[in-house]
């Protein structure tokens, strides 16, 4: 059997790659944001998980106004960084994990969740920022990876409840395959902020912090936070923040709480990053 061992959350501010990428992590500004995941660091190199289940957004690389799934699941065998203007990031491509991810593709699509399959995509920085801040600068990923895009760049996205429901489904699916895999479930995007407009550069820490409280305490409330109250109090790619809930809905009722990051700024962004552990 399966198992979910634990779920993460961390925002995917793209500038975070371009640190890494090219040589200034040790800047002040950016050790503020990458001492945060020293913890992050430590504790996955011991949980060694076999398989990360990703929820990221795709931000028009892979897909476009042309084709929007609301939720897209990778069945491919690999994945490769998307060229996002300046060449694809310089990390590792990544490895999927075909027959788990049809194994959760049958199982969400059976439990009505329509999912749509993809065999072939590249993946941007809402991905691969995820992976270089919980695993560094490897030379290769140290774990196989099943990304799976939700659509919150063009509206409508899903709602925060129909993505705790699937996050519930999705614990259900790995839990009945036949394997003996660790496979943690990670929640990426948020926090608060708004990249273009009047309100440009919007970032509302009790909103994140009152957020982080209820995504390990109380979900269901978070769940029931329409999309107008994220965009009003995170701003337009606040909305982001919905991923989160799959990755909790996964988790079950109680979770204990291993690890809580926020900090501001990074880019236009609010950082805010949990690992949490389902509790016994
Ligand atoms: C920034 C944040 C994002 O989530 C994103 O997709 C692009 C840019 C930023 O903070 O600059
Ligand atoms: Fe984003």
């Amino acid at each position: 059997m399966a198992k979910i061992t634990a779920g993460v959350t961390t925002s995917h501010v793209p500038a975070i790659g371009a640190a890494l990428d090219n040589g200034r992590a040790g800047e002040p500004y950016w050790q503020k944001v990458f001492s945060g995941y020293e913890f992050a660091k430590r504790w996955i190199a011991e949980e060694k998980p076999d398989v990360v289940f990703l929820v990221y957004n795709d931000h028009a690389s892979a897909f476009s106004l042309d084709l929007i799934p609301t939720f897209a699941i990778g069945t491919g065998e690999r994945f490769n960084p998307a060229d996002e203007g300046w060449g694809p990031r310089p990390v590792p491509g990544v490895e999927g994990a075909p027959e788990l991810a049809f194994h959760i593709a049958q199982s969400l699509i059976l439990d009505d969740f329509d999912l749509t399959i993809v065999n072939k995509m590249d993946v941007d920085h809402g991905l691969t920022v995820p992976l270089s801040l919980m695993f560094g600068q490897p030379d290769a990923w140290p774990c196989k990876v099943i990304p799976f895009a939700v659509n919150v760049v063009q509206y409508p996205p899903p709602s925060g409840a129909r993505c705790y429901a699937l996050g519930k489904a999705l614990r259900r699916a790995i839990e009945s395959f036949d394997g003996d895999l660790k496979v943690q479930v990670w929640g990426t995007g948020g926090m608060s902020h708004q990249l273009q407009g009047p309100r440009a550069g919007l970032i509302n820490a009790e909103f994140d912090n009152r957020f982080l409280d209820l995504i390990v305490n109380d979900p269901e409330a978070a769940a029931a936070i329409p999309h107008v109250e994220y965009i009003r109090e995170a701003g337009s790619e606040g909305i982001e923040l919905v991923m989160w809930l799959i990755m909790r809905g996964a988790l079950g009722d109680k979770v204990d709480q291993l690890h809580r990051f926020y900090h501001v700024p990074a880019s236009n962004t609010a950082v805010g990053h949990l690992i949490l552990k389902g509790a016994a």
